[in-house]
């Protein structure tokens, strides 16, 4: 029997086995249990349990029926209030340690624990749909996903009409309940149109990047900015914590800036400030994405956006006004050296991270604290019930004095 002594970063147990440090998912602090190692390294086991002893008072029960194999959440054993404590403390923790930052920061909630994922992506196996378990191949079929809008779970149990034997389907819902499906397969389908088309409002059908039926995008609509969304363009998953962070980014932009959107996508935070700044410049690396972004301009009435397609690192450069604030928006990875190093060597005033990962947001931070001192960090629930937060961190120029 093992004693659960905390949680680690990411959610998981943590006991020990022979001293050695063993991860256990779906456990709490003070549960006692049995459990069978999955996978074991030199520095580090994961287990999962065989059989609970003890339950700790802070459990509830999950509401998800394949929470136990599915892997797709990581709280679902938690109750709400206890998840934002939860990541509230992983970020400052992770602020501390990795940046030196001493920081109480404030976490914006989201209205709704469940139901709020505008995009999910299915595998489909002997033309069965589901995800895969945690990090490995093994398929688990489902006929709902609690994260996920309930226009995407009416959907989910028609996917047969898709008539896919092996591939994946990843379903994306818009403000106005609009899906477009996107399908990637080697088999030859057949797609229930007419079924399908009376049942739902299809923006439109992807098969192997290839428009099948209608359109290839769909519009979004965030604080009444509407914006075009290619099916390979990235879009936040949560529209809700979406709003919020174009409010927060608003607040933190100065009438009549020069700004820098880096990682832009479809030019959603850039365009949500535009109208107060003189001018904005978005990179990003997905072509299609760079077209919605010039596209949203149009249709949002802003002239003093421009969109440029690229790997940031490699046409940072190119920009040469000089800029008052930067927004950076980068995936998992953070930012790279050569970013960076133009950020250090810009002279912009004020630098506003959005980050998904505290790891390499912390490691960013360090680098830029040569020139920057970090002002605010507020974190955002983007991602309910799974170990992932969203935040938003402001940092000023310090001044100099020579
Ligand atoms: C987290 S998303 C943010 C997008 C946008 N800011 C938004 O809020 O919708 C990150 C974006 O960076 C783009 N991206 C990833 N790596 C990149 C790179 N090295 N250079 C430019 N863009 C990149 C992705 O395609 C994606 O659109």
């Amino acid at each position: 029997m093992y004693k659960i002594e905390k949680l680690d970063n990411q959610g998981r147990g943590i006991t020990y086995v022979n001293n050695k440090i063993t991860f256990v998912p779906n456990t709490l602090p003070s549960e006692e249990v049995d459990i069978k190692i999955v996978l074991e390294k030199s520095k580090y086991n994961e287990a999962v349990v065989t059989k609970y002893y003890k339950y700790s008072d802070r459990r509830v029960e999950s509401k998800c029926p394949y929470y136990k194999e599915c892997g797709g959440c990581d709280l679902l054993h938690m109750s709400y209030e206890d998840t934002i404590n939860f990541k509230k403390q992983k970020l400052e923790d992770i602020l501390k340690k990795y940046a030196g930052l001493d920081t109480e920061l404030e976490i914006i909630e989201n209205n709704k624990p469940y139901n709020y994922r505008n995009k999910i992506s299915l595998k489909i196996i002997d033309g069965k749909w589901g995800y895969y378990k945690g990090n490995t191949h093994e398929h688990i079929s489902i006929n709902g996903c609690l994260l996920a809008e309930d226009n995407i779970n009416a959907f989910i149990n028609d996917i047969d009409k898709l008539d896919i034997n092996k591939g994946e389907v990843i379903i994306r819902n818009n403000y106005n309940n609009e899906l477009l499906i996107i399908i990637n397969t080697k088999d030859k389908i057949n797609i229930n149109i007419d079924y399908l088309k009376n049942k739902y409002k299809i923006a439109g059908i992807v098969v192997n990047n290839k428009k099948y039926y209608n359109d290839d995008f769909f519009i979004e609509m965030i604080n009444k900015k509407l914006f075009k969304v290619s099916y390979d363009s990235f879009f936040q998953v949560n529209r809700y914590i979406c709003s919020k962070l174009f409010d927060l980014i608003n607040d933190n932009v100065n009438e009549g800036d020069i700004v820098l959107d880096l990682y832009s996508g479809v030019g959603t935070l850039g365009i949500n400030v535009a109208k107060k700044t003189k001018k904005v410049y978005g990179i990003e690396t997905v072509k299609n994405a760079v077209i919605n972004a010039s596209y949203n301009t149009k249709i949002n009435k802003v002239d003093n956006a421009y969109y440029l397609l690229g790997d940031v690192g490699k046409t940072i450069d190119k920009i040469n006004d000089k800029i008052d604030t930067i927004i950076v928006d980068p995936p998992r990875a953070g930012l790279d050296k050569k970013t960076k190093e133009y950020i250090n060597n810009s002279g912009a005033k004020k630098i506003i991270y959005v980050s998904c990962n505290p790891m390499t947001l912390a490691r960013d931070i360090k680098e830029l604290s040569n020139q920057y001192d970090v002002k605010k960090v507020t974190a955002l629930d983007m991602f309910p019930y799974s170990e992932h937060c969203e935040s938003i961190t402001v940092l000023e120029r310090r001044r100099r004095i020579w």
